[in-house]
């Protein structure tokens, strides 16, 4: 029975959420390993649009078992405001299983975030303003504050006060805020204890309990490669590891238990935030692209950056990650163009990369080398099979492939789960 890790292969927004959901009839297990709220998982399912941050995008399978792994950072609030809207919309899930050992995001966390990045002016990281790197920070520091705290009321105040002795003279002297009181914070936090108690569990041992009695597992990344701490576009990026190992250490398994990594790519790029990107339209071709792909922030609603498909990023990501498949998303949003660039190699300075540069100032540097490929201007909606597409869609797909060097198992053609072409089994 595999396992199977879904990684984002650009700079999120991929569409993960429609992948991991292709596959969710057959998952047992679904398990975020990485990142907190800042992800965004739209999902479409019986034709009502679900946008998800937090809960792992298998919650709409009820034959899914939900995990949030150690390497999650979660909002506590957030978490119960999902579940309720949830069961609002007449939805029944059961509750995610939650590990004792994921570090949780305080209000002190949040406000840090924020004023963070208004002090760092036009150097600012473009965060989601979620309290995500603050968090993240906090873990590495040891100052951080985990899901099993707050059934220790005593630790959990030790911990809160200890942190904010020095959060709060960085917000008064650095920052000009007001100090925070630890009272709130432990209240705030103490409220759910009992609510999230019978699902906190020592998710590691479960997770491979699982594995050893056959079972399906789907580990989910939030974000992607281009914005890992360690391998993406630093410091444009978010403060944990997205990339496939992540689901090794934010969950607990080792990595000979992974079976199978897919990346998924959008048929384009898009970007949220600030840092490099050298495809990036500024004109009307990426308005196109982002009105054509209805390209505004799940989680912020801001407008992403568009550009062409970027055949190196892409090529980056599938030789970290090992990637054994990838699905490639958004392919109808294509259709109608009569040529379409993707860019295969880069310009820097006057030297040709075919492969993603060194450093970061040679990518900041780097300019598209294009390709241009025919387009098509049927509708691709309806396609099933690869051969209902287009000849010039077809030669698209295979195009990519070989510029990224991995096979191409799945295409998306539509925002609905059955709009999705398979070549070769996800499982
Ligand atoms: P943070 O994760 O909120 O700290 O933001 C760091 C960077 O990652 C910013 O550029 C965000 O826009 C970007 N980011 C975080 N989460 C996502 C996501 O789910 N999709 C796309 N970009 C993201």
């Amino acid at each position: 029975m595999p396992s199977v890790v879904v990684v984002g292969a650009q700079w999120g927004d991929e569409g993960k959420g429609k992948a991991t959901d292709q596959l969710g009839e057959r998952v047992d297990l679904c398990v975020r390993y990485s990142g907190g709220n800042n992800a965004g998982h739209t999902l479409v399912v019986g034709g009502e649009k679900f946008v998800m941050h937090l809960l792992p995008s298998g919650i709409l399978n009820p034959r899914t078992t939900t995990v949030i792994g150690n390497g999650v950072v979660v909002d506590l609030d957030v978490l119960a405001a999902e579940l309720k809207q949830l069961e609002e919309r007449g939805v029944q899930v059961p509750h995610p299983l939650i590990s004792a050992n994921a570090h949780i995001i305080t209000e002190y966390h949040k406000v840090l975030d924020k004023v963070t990045e208004r002090f760092l002016g036009n150097r600012r990281i473009g965060t989601t303003g979620r309290g995500v790197g603050p968090t993240y920070s906090d873990k590495v520091n040891r100052l951080g504050i985990r899901i099993q705290d707050i059934f220790d009321e005593p630790i959990l105040r030790q911990k809160i006060e200890g942190a904010l002795e020095q959060k709060n003279q960085l917000l008064a002297k650095v920052y000009n805020r007001r100090a925070i009181e630890a009272d709130e914070i432990v209240a705030s936090l103490l409220a759910h204890a009992d609510a999230i108690r019978p699902y906190v569990i020592d998710t590691g041992r479960y997770l491979n309990d699982a594995l050893d009695a056959g079972k399906v597992v789907l580990f989910e990344g939030a974000q992607a490669h281009h914005l890992d701490v360690d391998h993406g576009t630093y410091p444009y990026v978010t403060s944990s590891n997205p990339i496939a190992a992540g689901a090794c250490t934010g969950a607990g398994v080792g990595p000979t238990r992974i079976d199978r990594i897919i990346g998924i790519a959008k048929a384009y790029t898009t970007r949220v935030g600030e840092g490099p990107f050298p495809g990036e339209l500024f004109d009307e071709e990426g308005e196109a692209l982002r009105e054509a792909g209805g390209e505004y922030g799940a989680t912020t609603g801001r407008p992403r950056r568009c550009g062409w498909f970027d055949a190196p990023l892409v090529e980056q990501s599938a030789k970290i990650n090992g990637f054994t498949d990838v699905f490639l998303t958004k392919l109808d949003v294509l259709t109608g163009w009569e040529k379409i660039p993707v860019c295969v190699a880069y310009d820097v300075d006057g030297v040709r990369h075919d492969k993603m540069p060194l450093t970061q100032s040679e990518f900041h540097h780097a300019k598209p080398i294009y390709e241009y490929l025919d387009g098509w201007t049927e509708d691709i909606s309806r396609a099933r099979s690869f051969t209902d597409l287009p000849d010039a869609a077809q030669r698209y797909v295979r195009r990519i492939e070989e510029l990224i060097g991995c096979r191409i198992s799945g295409i998306g053609v539509g925002p609905s789960r059955e709009e999705t072409i398979l070549l070769n089994d996800l499982l």
